[in-house]
């Protein structure tokens, strides 16, 4: 009996000890996209946080889906539920800035930009896409480059063709493919993968200015420089896969990757995924080029981690910002990940030749900004262009989406 008592002492002990500390540990929930296949850079990140910080849990929410399109209905529904994350990624620019800044609901990270002397650290120009109204709204965890076209340079040999250098190159190239029994040269995703290829044909088309002109209000959607970027897209859609509204992103990265196609058109996330995941080599297994009609361009996108008002675990919260913000920590998340530090002092020998390669023409290129990845346009504009697309893929008729898409511009005001 007494022993039986002693063990319940032991077991009651140990319950209160565990316990205890359970309540004395601290707890951080960040939240993003970047799940499964998409995971890893982030995982480095957090392991060196739980590192750092042993006594906090680190909850890592995570909602599938490229490029946020999942995630950011979940966001929006804890947002308004009164239950915000500690963190959340969210891309640079309008994404934020037109949505929770406008709403009052994120912390103004200026006092920790002036104190931690991050301003100094970042390029200008990013700085002030995560500004406005006086304040700075996140922070910035990388630079990504949309406008890429990934191949085999293996498959390109042996197919006798060479990366196209402009449009009407690619279109002519994918019929010499067809032509040799490859019916689907390019390879295309699911719904948000058909609007990031038409942003690189509409790069290509109207060049650097006028698609900056498309969002300031300068240029109309339905000016007939800008119609014919339908009509590339069209054209362009016709090489493409029939399954592609079943693949995601990384699936139409695999057929990339099985020769089953000559080019896809993705941001160098793909670069990650095919180094982190597939274990291939730049270069040698893969080859990339700006897209046809980009060369000198880069349209960029940065993912970024703000903090909503009134979170549960604010110090925490202010940790992980402060290591995402580090030059530690970003060159432990950037070199998985594809992308190349946001901040300007990163240590390049950790990077690999695609991430020299785009960390080179970031500081030599044109810099314009995404439209799918939340940089250039308001959130408003941004979750109707599907509509848009849509209206394209029903009835391939370049006039009907030009003038969709100049009807969502006027109602949300685009450039005003
Ligand atoms: C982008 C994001 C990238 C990557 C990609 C695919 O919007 O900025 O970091 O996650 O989506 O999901």
């Amino acid at each position: 009996m007494k022993r039986f008592m002693a063990v319940v002492l032991v077991l009651v002990c140990v319950f209160l000890f565990a316990a205890q500390s359970a309540s004395a540990q601290g707890k951080l929930e960040i939240f993003s996209w970047w799940a499964g296949d998409e995971g890893p850079a982030l995982q480095a990140l957090i392991d060196r946080y739980s590192t750092l910080y042993p006594t906090i849990g680190v909850v890592n929410s995570t909602v599938t889906g490229g490029s946020g399109v999942n995630a950011r209905a979940v966001l929006k529904t804890r947002m308004l539920g009164g239950d915000p994350p500690d963190s959340f990624q969210v891309h640079a620019g309008q994404e934020l800035i037109g949505t929770w800044v406008v709403a009052k609901r994120m912390e103004d990270l200026a006092p920790l930009f002036k104190s931690e002397g991050w301003t100094a650290k970042f390029p200008a120009g990013l700085v002030a896409l995560l500004s406005s109204k006086g304040g700075i709204w996140s922070v910035p965890v990388n630079i990504h480059r949309s406008n890429v076209l990934w191949y085999l340079p293996a498959k390109l040999k042996e197919w006798g063709v060479t990366a196209p250098k402009t449009w009407d190159e690619f279109l002519s190239t994918c019929a010499a493919l067809r032509a040799k029994g490859l019916q689907s040269p390019l390879v295309v995703g699911e719904s948000w993968t058909y609007q990031h290829l038409w942003e690189s044909v509409a790069l290509g088309v109207l060049g650097p200015d006028d698609w900056s002109a498309l969002w300031s209000g300068k240029l109309k959607f339905n000016d007939p420089k800008a119609v014919k970027v339908w009509e590339t897209f069209g054209k362009v859609l016709s090489y493409a896969n029939a399954d592609a509204s079943g693949l995601s992103w990384q699936q139409a990265t695999d057929r990339l990757v099985k020769g089953d196609a000559a080019f896809n058109i993705m941001g160098d996330w793909a670069a990650g995924y095919m180094v982190t995941t597939l274990k291939l080599k730049p270069n040698a297994d893969f080859g990339w080029a700006a897209s046809p009609g980009t060369a000198g361009v880069f349209m960029m996108l940065s993912d970024s981690f703000g903090i909503p008002l009134g979170v549960k675990n604010h110090d925490a919260a202010v940790k992980w910002i402060k290591l995402l913000a580090s030059k530690e920590g970003q060159d432990i998340f950037n070199p998985l990940k594809g992308s190349i530090a946001a901040r300007l002092d990163s240590d390049m020998t950790k990077y690999n030749a695609y991430s020299q390669s785009a960390a080179k023409d970031w500081q030599s290129g044109k810099i314009v900004g995404s439209l799918v990845h939340g940089a250039v346009a308001p959130e408003s504009f941004n979750s109707q262009f599907g509509t848009v697309m849509d209206i394209f893929l029903n009835g391939m008729n370049a006039k009907a989406a030009a003038n969709a898409a100049q009807a969502i511009a006027d109602q949300v005001g685009l450039g005003k």
